[in-house]
Formats: structure tokens, C-alpha cells, sequence
């Protein structure tokens, strides 16, 4: 099963600047750099939780999930090399790049890369305390793509995603384990990133998070709001040298494994984005920057 997802690895071309606004205004912490890449880390064991790499072109290098076992590693690799539109990048072995652990890749069936893992090292972290507004880890990806049944399919048969509910059939919500989405699928021109969620410890530290923000000169791309599925409040920002969209988020709905959940469609409306009415309405140049590009890292796995 897939606890979490441990990481999320970008192609930056302005890495330095990209550093600026997720170690000084995201508040995630240093954890190491080297020749050409930059590892942060958030208020939680995982190593690190963004990775960022020097690179001509903004792209998305890595998904990392989280596996609990070893065990479960090598059978999601298994449902990888048998599934027709799966394939490996690199069989499961015991690594030693940052934060260890037990991992393969592969490419899912439109492409990106993904890396699972389990048995990675515990780094020594800083707890977030009440007040402070800095993230405790990733809450969940979105992902656009160019096929949704595909890959809505692919990722059920490979992880064993359930899915939470739809809003209409432009978007899925898939879980594993409690919480409302670890991932989605939104429908899109193309394969890209849509965003990376980043949890705040509760509603207070989203909101001191999302007005450290603006204080610096950031205004949210859209937010602050309660989303209508998941209940999750959000605030998204972009970062200015990649583009790429990052959420602040806290508060999404934990679902009861032991009680039966029926997935609803839900309206694409404005309820539906936005419970509480307060933020702007989600405009063509929101969606056009949670489109973004298409991902140029597609089929062609990072060097590292
Ligand atoms: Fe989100």
C-alpha cells in the first residue's frame, strides 16, 4: 500500500531562485545540496520532500510514493513489468543517493517517472509547533493528463488506488489509506504537473502560512478557499521562475476505511472549487497556470 508520497523531484532552470522562494517564502528546510541539486526537506522523518535539479528547461523529474514494506515494493514493480503500459527504469535494489532506502522506477503509461520506496532513512526534523507556519510534508499531487481513463486504470491496477469521488469527468480523487486524495488525475491538452500540496500542521498555520506569503509580496494564485471535494482548505502560489504551482493545504477529509464509501460526481461549479465564496473566482489564467507546459521530462527519466 502506499503510505504517502514521500517526494516530488523538479527540473529548474533558475535553481538558485527556485531555492529562494521553497527554503526563505515556503518555508521548507535545508537538508543538502549537491553539484546541481538542492534537497528540502518539511516538518516530518521523510529525507526530503522536494527535490530541485539544475536543468535547460522546467520539468518534473520524479513522483516519489511511499511503500510500507519492502515486500510491497517488489510487488508493485511486479504489476509494473506485467502491466502492458508499464516500464521499469530501474529494478528494486537498496540505494544510497539521498535518504536511502529500498526503490525502482518506471514510467506509467503516459510517461513521468516514478519512484517507490520503503525502508528510507528517519532524518532528524524539526516539529512544527502550534503558530508556525511551515509545511509538515506533501498532503497530495495533482496531475494532468492527456488519457484520465488510462491512467485512472493504470494507477488502480499498479497501486491499488480507490477512488474518492470525481467532479465531473474532468477530475479524479484517489486514495490510499485515509485521507480524501494522495493523488488526482484532472483532465488536460497534455501531460504536466498540475500542483504539489504541501499540508500545514491546521487552519491557523495555513492561514499564518498563506499571509507570510502576501506579506512578501506573493499574492495566491488562487485562495485562500475551502475546496468542496476533500474539504480541504487551499492556497496556491506559483513559483515565479518555473511556474510550477505549489498548494498550501490543511484540513482534507479522512475516510473510514472500515465504513462503506460510495464516490460522488460532483458539479464543476464554483460550490465545488470553493465552499466558503471568498476567494476570486477561478479564472482561464488560474486554469491556465495549473495546465502549465507540457511536461518535458516525459518518457526520458532524470540523469540522477
Ligand atoms: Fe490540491
Amino acid at each position: 500500500m502506499i503510505t504517502h508520497v514521500r517526494s516530488v523531484a523538479l527540473g529548474v532552470p533558475e535553481i538558485g531562485a527556485a531555492r529562494e522562494f521553497f527554503e526563505n517564502h515556503w518555508k521548507l528546510d535545508l537538508v543538502a545540496t549537491d553539484a546541481d541539486r538542492v534537497f528540502l526537506g518539511a516538518g516530518c522523518e521523510d529525507d526530503h520532500v522536494l527535490r530541485l535539479r539544475a536543468s535547460a528547461e522546467p520539468r518534473v523529474d520524479v513522483l516519489g510514493l511511499a511503500a510500507a514494506t519492502d515486500a510491497e515494493v517488489d510487488e508493485i514493480a511486479r504489476r509494473v513489468v506485467t502491466h502492458p503500459r508499464g516500464r521499469l527504469v530501474s529494478e528494486p535494489a537498496t540505494c544510497t543517493d539521498a535518504g536511502g532506502g529500498y526503490r525502482f522506477r518506471f514510467l506509467d503509461c503516459e510517461g513521468r517517472t516514478v519512484e517507490v520506496s520503503s525502508g528510507t532513512a528517519v532524518r532528524a526534523f524539526r516539529a512544527v509547533e502550534a503558530g508556525e507556519g511551515r509545511p509538515t510534508g506533501i498532503s497530495h499531487v495533482v496531475l494532468n493528463t492527456a488519457d484520465l481513463p488510462g491512467a485512472l486504470a493504470f494507477y488502480r491496477a499498479v497501486f491499488g488506488f480507490e477512488v474518492s469521488d470525481w467532479v465531473e469527468d474532468i477530475m479524479v480523487f484517489l486514495r490510499s489509506g485515509t485521507a480524501h486524495h494522495l493523488l488526482a488525475f484532472t483532465r488536460a491538452p497534455h501531460v504536466s504537473l498540475n500542483h504539489v500540496a504541501f499540508e500545514l500542521r491546521g487552519i491557523d498555520e495555513f492561514m499564518r502560512a498563506t499571509g507570510e506569503m502576501v506579506r512578501k509580496g506573493f499574492s495566491p494564485l488562487w485562495g485562500p478557499g475551502r475546496h468542496g471535494v476533500g474539504a480541504n482548505a487551499f492556497a496556491y502560489f506559483q513559483e515565479p521562475s518555473s511556474r510550477f504551482v505549489a498548494e498550501y493545504t490543511t484540513g482534507m477529509l479522512r475516510i473510514n476505511p472500515d465504513h462503506e464509501w460510495t464516490p460522488r460526481v460532483y458539479p464543476g461549479n464554483a460550490q465545488t472549487s470553493d465552499t466558503w465564496g471568498v476567494a476570486a473566482a477561478r479564472d482561464e489564467a488560474v486554469s491556465a497556470s495549473l495546465r502549465g507546459c507540457p511536461d518535458l521530462g516525459l518518457w526520458q527519466p532524470p540523469p540522477v
